[in-house]
């Protein structure tokens, strides 16, 4: 970050924005489409209507991971308080609906700011003008920025005990485990060696019950990974035609995770940045992984970023799980 954006954060409840440029999106897009097979960058989901509908998923029957994770956050949220101890700064990537946050803000043993990362400037703002009044006495430290890149923490005016990177919802699923390892280098470079993280994590379990969640039967999904098309065209001016594309998600369980693509129905030809890209009919082009894990994945993964598994915490039906890291 630089010095100027980095002097913006200090002030109460100043925003940093560093959002993405439609030059960013569209270098990102050509990278993707270049490749074989095609890929585009799931992290464009999350415009306005992509966080309406995203949170449209989140309340659909078959969609189980919000309401486990944060039926678990309700009963577990005590012990962790306590494993995190008291006067913590937490850092939040990305900003859902707020209520995994308030819960864990409610929590937590006093503590001194919360600095939600989203990429989404709508989201950000809106999340922290709506804590802020619920939590007065916590310094609202918000940064417009993308988390996948490395970030200078905005300091609180009250000194923290300690950093508590909150990562919830399986978010680290969508990063391939290379990406995921460096996320969570980056984490345990941003905590410091005193700090930790709370992460999320999908478990694997009866490949039925998985894919239902990625193909539901009212099409949110599908609204959902086709609104990237839309988002793309409206933003850096691509032509993809949003009825030629189908929504398609497989969990793939030897390597552990749903792969979403989208799916050229008939022969066309897009252009996106002044290129021209050829689809076959039937090609698929690859959007997002959500990976899930079992414990040893995980903890082998946490390892290569240096970081080490204190505490763990799953739901009844073992079908999702927190987890609680800190520097080796
Ligand atoms: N983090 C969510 C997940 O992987 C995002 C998500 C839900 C998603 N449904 C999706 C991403 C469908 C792409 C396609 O569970």
């Amino acid at each position: 970050m630089n010095a100027a954006a980095c002097a913006m954060t200090r002030a109460r409840d100043a925003l940093t924005d560093l959002r993405p440029k439609p030059d960013d999106i569209t270098a990102d897009a050509l990278e993707g489409l270049s490749r074989d097979p095609k890929t585009l960058p799931s992290k464009y989901f999350y415009d306005a209507e992509g966080s309406r509908l995203f949170e449209a998923i989140t309340h659909l029957p078959e969609y189980y991971l919000t309401r486990t994770e944060l039926a678990l956050l309700e009963q577990r949220l005590p012990s962790i308080a306590q494993a995190i101890g008291p006067g913590a700064h937490v850092v939040e990537y990305g900003s859902g609906s707020g209520r995994k946050t308030e819960l864990l803000l409610e929590h937590l043993h006093a503590p001194v700011a919360y600095t939600p990362v989203e990429i989404s400037r709508t989201a950000v703002v809106q999340a922290t003008a709506r804590l802020s009044e619920h939590f007065p006495a916590i310094e609202m430290l918000p940064v417009c920025a993308d988390f996948t890149r490395p970030l200078d923490l905005p300091e609180s005016a009250r000194p923290a005990q300690r950093t508590v990177m909150f990562f919830p919802g399986s978010t680290l699923g969508n990063f391939t485990d290379e990406a995921a390892q460096a996320l969570l280098d980056g984490m345990r470079q941003t905590m410091g060696p005193g700090g930790c993280a709370l992460v999320g994590i999908d478990l694997d379990k009866e490949p039925a019950l998985i894919e239902a969640a990625y193909n539901d039967a009212a099409g949110i999904t599908a609204a959902f990974t086709l609104n990237l098309l839309a988002r793309l065209n409206r933003e850096i001016g691509s032509d993809f035609d949003l009825d030629a594309f189908a929504h398609r998600a497989v969990y793939v369980r030897e390597r552990l995770r749903i792969e979403t693509f989208l799916v050229s129905q008939r022969a066309q030809t897009v252009q996106v940045g002044g290129r021209r890209f050829d689809f076959a009919q039937g090609e698929a082009m690859q959007v997002e992984y959500s990976h899930k894990y079992t414990d040893a994945r995980f903890a082998q993964l946490a390892a290569r970023a240096g970081l080490k598994v204190t505490h763990g915490w799953n739901d009844a039906r073992d079908w999702f799980g927190l987890r609680l890291l800190q520097p080796l």
